[in-house]
Order: structure tokens, then sequence, then C-alpha cells
């Protein structure tokens, strides 16, 4: 990363944190209302770097909320349990109750969480997958739980022209019930408008992010059922190599938590997963909000 990327910005600094994405950004308060110009160098910082770690931000729901519709409306988690009473635009990602109480390891809810633990991009589920995600970690174990991003431009510009070429026209079936084959042994029961509000929808195995002109390598293993043309198992063998070329470490940031780190997501261009933690035990506590794709 050159150091011209360290004076680019005026009113933020944005120190990068791994070659293939990521970056540091201090100087910001994001308890407080941020000024046009400011979140303008963020919006550069989160196209360019893909992940942006904002330290010692203990913030509210409320202010969490007030930053992130900045970048655009917010997503409402499909299932009612995991979302705030107060502000239903924050999912509860955690392993405790609502009231804070630490679930048992067996609960259902307990061990739904443990599905951010499988590669996905958020909501590419959704017709238009979301732009990005704002998690914040209000507790935080104290060994395990970090989460590894990786940048799936990178991935895909990585891969040799030829293969490039041949998935260039597939397209994929992302479907959130899917996840009732995938992590079978995770799932929780869901009422079924909660499943019906969310049906299969399609994207290009190769797709280009509208915001950036970017393509990406949009494999999302969690929700991607199969390929059109492809009969199933062979197009999830596909996926699978796709995702362990992708999870290579020359394409990844991990992100080892600290409490109140703030951690942004340009979510298109990116996958992510959470590494094992002791969660019958230790408390881990994260709050997000989701912006609506473009
Ligand atoms: C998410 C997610 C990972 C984590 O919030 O979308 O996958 O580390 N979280 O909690
Ligand atoms: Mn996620």
């Amino acid at each position: 990363m050159s150091s011209l990327a360290w004076c680019s910005y005026k009113r933020i600094t944005v120190e990068p944190l791994a070659k293939a994405l990521g970056a540091r950004v201090l100087g910001v308060d994001l308890s407080q209302i941020i000024e046009q110009e400011v979140l303008d160098e963020i919006r550069m910082a989160w196209q360019k770097y893909l992940v942006l770690v904002f330290p010692e931000q203990d913030i509210t729901d409320g202010q969490q909320v007030r930053f992130s519709r900045q970048f655009g409306e917010l997503e409402i988690y499909p299932l009612g349990d995991n979302r705030s009473q107060h502000n239903p635009e924050i999912f509860r990602v955690s392993n405790c109750d609502a009231a804070g109480q630490l679930l048992p390891a067996d609960d259902p809810e307990s061990l739904w969480n443990n599905l951010t633990e499988y590669w996905h991009t958020d909501s590419s589920y959704r017709t238009v997958p979301a732009q990005g995600a704002v998690l914040h970690g209000r507790e935080v174990p104290p060994h395990g739980g970090d989460t590894l991003f990786v940048n799936l431009v990178e991935a895909f510009d990585g891969l040799p022209e030829k293969r490039q070429k041949s998935l260039e026209n597939l397209v994929v079936v992302h479907d959130w019930q899917y996840g009732t084959e995938y992590a079978d042994h995770l799932m929780k029961a869901m009422k079924s408008e909660e499943i019906e509000s969310v049906p299969p929808v399609r994207h290009p195995l190769i797709r280009t992010d509208r915001s950036t002109g970017k393509r990406a390598l949009f494999v999302s293993p969690a929700y991607a059922s199969g390929i059109d043309g492809i009969v199933v198992k062979e197009a999830r063998d596909l996926i699978a190599e796709l995702c362990e070329w992708a999870i290579q470490p020359q394409f990844i940031y991990r992100h080892s938590w600290s409490r109140h780190d703030v951690v942004m997501w340009y979510n298109p261009l990116t996958m992510h997963a959470r590494e094992a933690f002791d969660y019958g035990r230790e408390r881990r506590i994260m709050h997000r909000t989701t912006i609506v794709g473009t």
C-alpha cells in the first residue's frame, strides 16, 4: 500500500491493516453527528479498503442507526427474535438473550448464532444484496471469535484469465432456506412468513457492483444452493472450490475484536466468517445495522 494512501484524507486518518483489504479509521467520533465532508471521506475509504475499523466507539444503538443511515436505507432482518425491540434496524448477533443473559450452549438461539462461522456475504439471498454492514462489538470474548474478511475482487482478479472466462456467464441461486440443508444442526424453527419473506434469488457468479463498477467472485457458500444449468452436486462442488480459492491468506484481513470496535464492511465485494469461541461460557454481543444495496 503506498504511503500516499495516508495523505489523501484531510479530515480522517486511514491506516491500512492488511495487503488485501482493511483499514483503521481514526479521528472520528461515531456518537456525534458527522459532517458531510467527513462522511464523504469515510465512504471513499470504505469503497477502497472494503473493511473499516473504528476503534473505541462506545455508541448507543440509536447512534449506530443514525451513523449507518447516512450511507443509505437500513435493512430489517427477516427473523423477529433477532431484532432489537427498541430499534428494529438493530440485528442482535449474540449468544446472549435480549436481556443480556448468557444462553446455554445447547440453546437453539446460541447455536443459530454459530451460522456466522460459515463463509457468506450478508443478504446475498436478497434481490439486491446489502451494500454494507456496521457491526459494533459491545461485548467480545477474551479468546477466539475473530472475524475474517475476504476481498472478492482480488479473488476474482487472481484467477487465471481462462478460468475467469469460463465462469463469466454462470448464474447462482442464493436461497435463505438452503441453510436448513447446509447447516441443519444450527437451524432454529422459523415462522413460515419469515421464510416466505425471502424467496430464492439469482446473482451472476461474477457480479459487478453498481456503485464501484468492480467485478467480484460472488460466491457466498452459506446461501448458494445451486447454479443454473448445472446438476446440484457439481454446482455445489464448484462453489466450494471457488470458496477455497477465495479464502487464501493473501485475500484476507483478520479482525481480532476489542470491546467497542465498530467494523464497517463493503458487502458486495467481500465475504466473511467468524471463528469459533467458547460460546457456552464467554459472552459475545454484537449489534449490526445493514445498509440496503443499490
Ligand atoms: C454478521 C456476521 C460475524 C461476527 O454480523 O453479519 O457475520 O463476527 N458477524 O459476529
Ligand atoms: Mn454476516
